[in-house]
């Protein structure tokens, strides 16, 4: 499963990055804007420090403007994805820069239907935001697996993307449904790891093994160790 970071931080990318588990990054217009950062200026920096996919979001209504915003994107570094609305006007500029070669990652999925229709238009990848549906009080989970299987029924290559993610369940959950790439936003990649049962386990192991340090015990295994050693020889 490819993981990719959710943020316009240029911190935590980096602290993030440094784990060696992060592939990519996604960014959107709102993280942009409550970051109060210059968004040309914090993409560019993004895809100097990232060498795996960068996505960012087209903000225009009509394809033209869609596809001038993408040329620009396109000049802030090679690993730039197009973020793109399931809009119809989204699918046509899809489809268009497709054509072209550009990756393009629908954004703002939440149906079967318009997942379809992203493949159609050659998406790199289909962005479904599973944690906005479960806002509604529908089933975001559900939404993602019909789609896993519509894609399987086709044989389609368009990569299936976790986003919206709320919680380590959510990853869990949308990994065993064979989502291709999860989008995480920092405060859940933090937890990722964490695990009450393998820090109580971490914790009791060290304790033993401070004692039998401490104790004679060690030290006398050590002279049994080299007179055995010494036996063999
Ligand atoms: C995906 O690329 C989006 O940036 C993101 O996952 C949006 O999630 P939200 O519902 O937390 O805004």
């Amino acid at each position: 499963m490819i993981f990719f970071l959710d943020s316009v931080c240029l911190r935590d990318i980096k602290e993030a990055c440094s784990t060696g588990l992060i592939d990519g990054i996604t960014t959107n217009p709102s993280l942009i804007a409550r970051s109060g950062v210059d968004m040309d200026s914090v993409v560019r920096d993004i895809c100097c420090e990232v060498s795996g996919p960068v996505s960012v979001e087209v903000m225009s209504d009509g394809v033209d403007g869609m596809l001038s915003e993408a040329d620009r994107f396109l000049e802030f570094g090679e690993n730039v994805v197009v973020k793109i609305p399931a809009s119809a006007d989204g699918f046509v500029a899809c489809k268009r820069l497709c054509d072209r070669g550009v990756k393009v990652n629908i954004t703002l999925c939440f149906s079967v239907v318009q997942a379809l229709l992203a493949a159609k238009a050659g998406a790199e990848y289909v962005s479904v935001f599973i944690g906005r549906v479960d806002d509604a009080g529908y089933d975001g989970l559900r939404e993602l697996s019909d789609i896993r299987e519509m894609y399987d029924n086709y044989g389609f290559r368009t990569k299936i993307l976790a986003a919206s993610v709320r919680s380590v369940y959510h990853i869990a959950e949308a990994a065993k449904i064979g989502a291709d790439v999860v989008t995480i936003p920092m405060k859940v990649f933090r937890q990722l790891s964490s695990n009450l049962f393998t820090e109580s386990g971490i914790r009791s192991f060290s304790k033993d093994w401070k004692e039998y340090m401490s104790s004679g015990t060690a030290k006398a295994r050590d002279v049994r160790c080299v007179k055995e050693v010494c036996y063999m020889e």
